[in-house]
């Protein structure tokens, strides 16, 4: 499938942003990742579960199931299974099948969001989660807004082409963020151990829209740098980071801007694509909150617009090896080889 040569659809030995916190809790409730069903619930003592969602006797969806304690009672014959994934209640029969497992997905909890492993369970390694701190999720002077999450009609590679190529910014979102010079700018594409690619604006009106809202008070020029890097599969980050100019006097970051996009498979032509921003600046400012949650969700749009068109176009007519691309490609290129070889990885294994 574009862009890769793989028969896999999706890399599943990864973190994968599954929900934010607070959609979990004693009401059960799915999503579908990976063409999977899964219902989430929380236990009596908070902790989440992610368990295959349909049932095993009759493929009742569990998301309409009723919990009783820590377990969830499928609402069409009562067939019960507990968090471990055990059948633990057949009503009117005694003996329960011992070996029987329903599928239960590793979980974890951080920085406000759950995180959920799709690959093999006894392969789930808390160390391959994305350093969310390094982001300032969950760290003091940072504040995260959750801005909920997008279903796009488009397979998981083109958002992460279209987030590790902040060019469009200037053209797509010229309207809504108001930096043509993001589109003209030549990006340094770095990589040690992330891919990261990012442009520096100089000079910049302390009127574009994001600096009014992240500096009010200033009016001198800003240098943005304006970039994504690449945390692996299921998480790129976006940001902005604002300086002083360096044409007036030794350049000073001012406050960053971070924007989490955690990009989830729905199916092979579908991605959950969460959106949260992470800031240490202005942090007490509710206007700045809306204004970051209403100019995310237009780009957000915009974005959507773009890729749904290329999406059905894509299998037909693109090749990833003859395709045009440019200096502003170098990063975006270097992560699909990153994503290629863990595709080919699991295809291995
Ligand atoms: S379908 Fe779930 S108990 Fe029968
Ligand atoms: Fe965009």
């Amino acid at each position: 499938m574009y862009p890769f040569n793989s028969s896999r659809s999706y890399i599943r030995n990864a973190w994968y942003m599954a929900a934010w916190g607070q959609e979990i809790s004693r009401r059960p409730f799915e999503r579908i990742i990976m063409d999977e069903p899964i219902v989430f619930y929380r236990k009596e003592t908070g902790e989440p579960v992610a368990m295959f969602g349909l049932c095993p006797h009759r493929t009742h969806p569990l998301m309409d199931g009723r919990l009783i304690g820590d377990d969830i009672m499928c609402p069409y014959h009562g067939f019960t299974y507990s968090p471990q994934g055990a059948c633990v209640r057949i009503p009117a029969q005694d003996s329960l099948p011992r070996n029987f497992r329903q599928r239960i997905y590793p979980l974890i909890e951080r920085g406000g969001a759950i995180w959920i492993w799709m690959g093999r369970a006894e392969q789930a390694d808390p160390a391959l989660m994305p350093a969310l701190a390094e982001i300032g999720m969950g760290v003091s002077g940072w504040k995260t807004v959750d801005n909920g999450l997008t279903s796009i009609k488009a397979r998981w590679s083109l958002v992460i082409d279209n987030v590790m190529d902040l060019s469009h910014v200037g053209f797509l979102h010229l309207k809504t963020i108001e930096a043509p010079a993001a589109g003209d700018t030549t990006p340094l594409d770095e990589a040690d151990e992330r891919i990261r690619c990012i442009r520096m604006m100089t000079d910049q009106s302390a009127d574009m829209p994001y600096a009014r809202q992240a500096f009010p008070e200033n009016v001198e020029p800003l240098d943005i740098e304006i970039g994504s890097i690449f945390h692996g599969p299921g998480l790129i980050v976006t940001f902005l980071r604002f300086h002083t100019a360096a044409s007036r006097g030794p350049r000073r970051l001012l406050g960053v801007s971070n924007h989490l996009q955690g990009v989830t498979p729905a199916s092979p032509h579908a991605t959950h694509d969460f959106s949260g921003i992470v800031r240490n600046v202005r942090l007490d400012s509710d206007e700045f909150d809306d204004w970051l949650r209403t100019a995310v969700i237009k780009t957000r749009e915009e974005d959507v617009e773009a890729l749904e068109k290329i999406e059905p176009l894509v299998d037909r007519y693109a090749n990833a090896r003859s395709e045009l691309s440019g200096v502003g490609d170098v990063s975006a290129i270097r992560v699909r080889r990153q994503l290629a070889a863990l595709l080919a990885q699991e295809e291995a294994a």
